[in-house]
């Protein structure tokens, strides 16, 4: 028998991207990562930094899409603008520290600058949120990594 495929929402947090000003290469590269026999994209969206269309797209994407896996990218910086955290722990029912702790310890190897990452990661229902840092490079690096032990939560998680 075939195996059910994980539904994923992905969402790109950049002020210039949601204007078009900014061609989303993230978006995109995290498609592109996934493996289309394990996950299948059903939503993926542009939006700006602003906290309350953040934590209305993940409920969206939690409550009405039943997503198993949400993947944000950008808005985990020190910038001002940057509220992807904070909207992530806003509409969260349990706190999952672990991913993104994994990923700033794996990104350290590679740069220091991985210390200004303030990711979250978080489950809201049924739903794993996992925020990526924004660039194109950060995304490839920290997807590929938590890659292998993804699904194993995601299968205790339904
Ligand atoms: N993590 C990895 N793996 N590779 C990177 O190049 N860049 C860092 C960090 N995490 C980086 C990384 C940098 S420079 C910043 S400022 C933070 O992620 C936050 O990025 P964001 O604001 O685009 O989300």
């Amino acid at each position: 028998m075939e195996k059910r495929k994980y539904k994923v929402g992905i969402v790109t947090l950049s002020d210039k991207g949601s204007r078009g000003e900014r061609e989303d290469l993230s978006g995109p590269k995290i498609q592109e990562l996934l493996p289309d026999d394990q996950y299948e994209v059903v939503s993926y969206r542009i939006l700006p930094d602003e906290q309350a269309a953040i934590e209305k797209e993940l409920c969206r994407l939690a409550d009405e899409e039943h997503c198993a896996l949400v993947l944000t990218t950008g808005g985990t910086g020190f910038s001002m603008r940057d509220v992807t955290p904070e909207a992530t722990l806003a509409v969260a029912d349990r706190v999952a520290p672990g991913i993104a702790e994994a990923i700033r310890a794996y990104s350290l190897t590679i740069t220091p600058r991985a210390m200004l990452s303030r990711a979250a990661s978080a489950i809201r229902k049924q739903t794993l949120i996992v925020n990526l840092p924004g660039s194109p490079k950060a995304v490839a690096e920290s997807l590929t990594y938590i890659l292998s032990s993804l699904g194993h939560g995601l299968d205790i998680l339904l």
